[in-house]
């Protein structure tokens, strides 16, 4: 199959954030990626489905994992791809960020793939091009593919999303992971609590309608997912926890605090970890409990799939829609 499928189920120009998006769109960009994981286990791993189109990768913040996983999905798929990094751009010279999009959008990609420590800059952005964006991380906002990988990687161990209880820890206030994650679970019904420190809640959290607790004990009771968090420290203005000695303490994942979970749940962590800081080394490299490898590998076949399905939704209606 080395052609883009008819897509009628993907109505927008661009991949945003998750909010907004339908239960069905959700399942749909699943169900594709799931269809990419086979095919990345092969020694051939390279299907033509973008031949001739070209993405932009243009981060604005470091990124190992999502920068490389957008490249590699980006070759695999046959698309030609650049990547920039703001160390090498003429944003150090100056330029301001709509200036670089409008340069880049000259030469006529198909897809900017952008990361921004900015929330909202991604949108403001893709307001600006004629090309599809896809956000790779926006400030705090959101990291919609983050989610869907994550999401993949549940229903692929859970066989469902659906009625699943998820406990999501630690640093929510500054997490784009957690908001697109929130969204997502909750628009495919699953029940989401979070677990953390007052100081690292967004003050109106329980309006994105999750469950609240600061401890970590009554928080994990009968979890099937426990999904941790990176202290954010590099967004951090101020001191928000006592030390990080206290907050492993009391909120750190360890195999004690683990036991009031299922005894079948799930640990998740969307990269890049720090051991003994949110996590214990025994519990994320517990092979039996541990998916952290398996996030990884399942952004690869998300990217595919979310890249192929903006370009395809562009080039059925024409031209990129808002
Ligand atoms: C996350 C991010 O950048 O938002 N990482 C990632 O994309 N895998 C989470 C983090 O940085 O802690």
């Amino acid at each position: 199959m080395n052609k883009i499928v008819s897509n009628t189920f993907f109505p927008h120009g661009h991949l945003l954030g998750i909010e907004g998006l339908l239960a069905g769109e959700i399942s749909s960009l699943l169900d594709l990626s799931e269809s990419h994981v086979e095919q990345n286990r092969q020694a051939n791993k390279k299907r033509p489905l973008l031949q001739g189109r070209t993405v932009i990768n243009l981060f604005f913040e470091s990124s190992t994992r999502t920068r490389t996983s957008f490249e590699l999905a980006c070759k695999r798929l046959g698309a030609d791809v650049i990547n920039m990094s703001v160390s090498t751009s003429a944003i150090k010279k100056g330029e301001t960020l709509l200036d670089t999009a409008m340069t880049l959008n000259a030469m006529h990609p198909d897809v900017l793939v952008v990361r921004h420590p900015h929330s909202g800059a991604v949108k403001l952005l893709s307001e600006k091009v004629a090309c599809s964006v896809i956000n790779a991380g926006d400030g705090s906002h959101e990291h919609p593919t983050q989610a869907l990988l994550d999401a993949l990687t549940i229903r692929r161990r859970k066989k469902r999303l659906q009625g699943l209880r998820v406990a999501i820890c630690g640093d929510v206030l500054h997490s784009r992971v957690a908001r697109s994650n929130i969204h997502l679970l909750n628009t495919m019904g699953a029940n989401v609590c979070v677990v953390a420190p007052v100081t690292l809640l967004p003050i109106d959290i329980e309006r994105l309608g999750v469950e609240i607790f600061h401890d970590m004990a009554q928080g994990l009771k009968g979890c099937d997912i426990v999904m941790m968090l990176r202290l954010q420290r590099e967004r951090m203005n101020g001191n928000f926890i006592p030390s990080l000695r206290e907050y492993f303490r009391f909120f750190g994942l360890d195999a004690e605090k683990l036991a009031s979970a299922k005894p079948d749940a799930l640990i998740m962590h969307p990269g890049p970890m720090n051991r003994g800081v949110e996590i214990d080394s025994e519990v994320a490299d517990d092979i039996a409990r541990s998916v952290i490898h398996e996030q990884v590998e399942m952004g690869v076949a998300v990217r595919m799939a979310c890249l192929e399905t903006v370009i395809q939704a562009a080039e059925t209606k024409g031209k990129a829609a808002p």
